[in-house]
């Protein structure tokens, strides 16, 4: 299905009939109460239609706590074989009822259904009432995946064989390219937003940050913000300002997780975007108007430190973890400076890598090996009192000597 929604296409009522919030009851509200008891009666007896009750779930752990909010795994009670992802969403900050970001996520959500993109199901609500300041939570409602790519690297014992980092990787380019053909840019590819099931089946989640974007039109161009992306799998274009940015941010992205399926930890940990830069050259040659015509435009070309005389090291330095001369090559051309020259989801899905021996193998006998779920959240700490966390670096790049927590084990790229 081909999607026209845009970003004005996002329904978004500010005057709610019916308020969840005490706070903004002078300009919302359109029935009309004779006191405050009789509002929060109203409110507290109010059944929001097709928003059933959270209470129909019983939490049963913590997953995730990302930077909007919690992430539970919960019981369906009325079939208790059947399990889902509760995300919380955060209105702590909203004075205007539900937020845009949140709304904008079940927008993109509920357009891109895909056997490799997590289904949403629903949105619930917890009921208003005094305790919670006549406040409703809101949740949304996924299938539950067993698995994230993150918590699965972290762990040495999990072992991909070579077919099944190709269907990892295929799975992932699948669901990148149905994303991108619904012109819909996902802007926080990492490996703990990739799920898979205990089935093998790989889902791309976390739309938090998603878009639509357009084809510039009439020659004026876009004006996105380049503020997306978690630092470690940015790529070059946003860290020097890119506003009219599309699709390849992503694939740049799906270049850093490929190459984390050998390494098992993300390729380039800068500590600020100056350092992600530096990382960059260093892996990929200096930037330069030669090597990527028109870089000089952007507005960061000019203020940002670029390393000069730098040598492409892609398939040099990715070789001795990777081997396989296919896969170097397929990682050759995501990890492309230069945006348009960069490889679509669709040319990587027609990549030697995915048609010479081995092929792309299930994953669930593999998977069944574990039976314990992984999430980054749950991982064991990379280091005392470290959590794995957005921009947290977990060693510096220049060290070279691995180190052995509990358990799991970080190897260095
Ligand atoms: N459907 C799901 N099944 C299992 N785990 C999930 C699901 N959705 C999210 N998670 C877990 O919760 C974490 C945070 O969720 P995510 O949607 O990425 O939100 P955030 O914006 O907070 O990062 C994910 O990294 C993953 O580990
Ligand atoms: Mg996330």
């Amino acid at each position: 299905m081909q999607s026209s929604s845009s970003r004005s296409n996002i329904p978004v009522s500010r005057s709610n009939e019916v308020s969840c919030s005490s706070s903004n009851s002078s300009n919302s509200s359109s029935a009309t109460f004779a006191n405050s008891r009789e509002k929060k009666k109203y409110i507290e007896e109010y059944n929001f239609p097709f928003c059933d009750e959270a209470s129909k779930y019983e939490r049963i752990t913590k997953i995730g706590q990302g930077t909007f909010g919690e992430v539970f795994k919960a019981k369906d009670k009325r079939n208790p074989k059947k399990y889902v992802a509760m995300k919380k969403i955060l209105m702590d900050n909203e004075k205007e009822g539900f937020p845009i970001t949140a709304l904008r996520e079940i927008r993109i959500l509920q357009l891109l259904k895909h056997e490799n993109v997590v289904n949403l199901i629903e949105i619930c609500r917890t009921k208003a009432n005094a305790s919670n300041k006549y406040r409703s939570t809101f949740f949304l409602i996924f299938d539950f995946c067993e698995h994230d790519l993150a918590g699965l690297l972290s762990n040495t014992n999990v072992k991909f064989s070579l077919g099944e980092i190709k269907k990892v990787m295929q799975q992932l380019l699948n669901g990148l390219y149905h994303i991108h053909f619904n012109k819909i840019l996902h802007r926080d590819m990492k490996a703990a937003n990739v799920l898979i099931t205990k089935n093998g089946i790989l889902k791309l989640a976390d739309f938090g940050l998603a878009r639509a974007f357009n084809e510039i039109k009439n020659g004026i161009p876009n004006r996105y913000t380049n503020r997306v992306v978690t630092l470690w799998y940015r790529p070059p274009e946003l860290l020097l300002g890119d506003r009219n940015y599309g699709p390849p941010v992503d694939l740049w992205g799906a270049g850093c997780i490929m190459a984390e399926m050998w390494t098992r930890s993300p390729i380039m940990q800068g500590n600020t975007e100056q350092q992600q830069l530096t990382l960059i050259s260093q892996l990929c040659g200096s930037i330069t108007p030669e090597m990527w015509p028109g870089v000089e435009n952007l507005e960061l070309y000019n203020s940002m430190d670029l390393p000069k005389g730098q040598k492409r090291k892609v398939k040099e330095r990715l070789k001795p973890y990777v081997k396989d001369v296919t896969a170097c090559d397929l990682l050759d051309k995501l990890l492309i400076l230069d945006p348009s020259k960069r490889i679509t989801a669709d040319a990587a899905l027609d990549h030697n890598f995915f048609w010479v021996d081995p092929l792309p193998s299930d994953l669930s006998k593999m998977l069944a090996q574990h039976s314990q779920s992984m999430f980054e959240y749950l991982a064991p700490q990379r280091r005392p009192g470290q959590r794995p966390h957005h921009h947290q670096v977990f060693f510096n790049q220049s060290i070279t000597k691995s180190f052995i927590d509990t358990g799991y084990q970080d190897r260095i790229f």
